[in-house]
């Protein structure tokens, strides 16, 4: 296997996905982002005014995920 960085996907609860050491991220059209950071949030919501971007509205809007409810209400 090619010795390849590695990018760890992380979703954050009831928030973005964090992405730690991503080296390259294109958007729907196939558009390179320009990844400037080490840690980037990318939206989960949808919500977003700065697409792919997590830009916090997922508070505004109270996003819940649905997995992570299932978890919570099992314990
Ligand atoms: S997850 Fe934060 S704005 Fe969508």
């Amino acid at each position: 296997m090619p010795n390849v960085p590695e990018c760890v996907i992380t979703a954050y609860p009831d928030g973005p996905l964090l992405v730690r050491g991503a080296h390259r991220i294109v958007d729907v059209d196939g558009n390179e982002v320009e990844v400037t950071q080490p840690i980037v949030a990318l939206c989960r919501c949808g919500h977003s005014g700065q697409k792919p971007w997590c830009d916090s509205t997922h508070k505004l809007t109270r996003f819940r995920d649905p997995a992570h409810r299932r978890r919570r209400d099992s314990d």
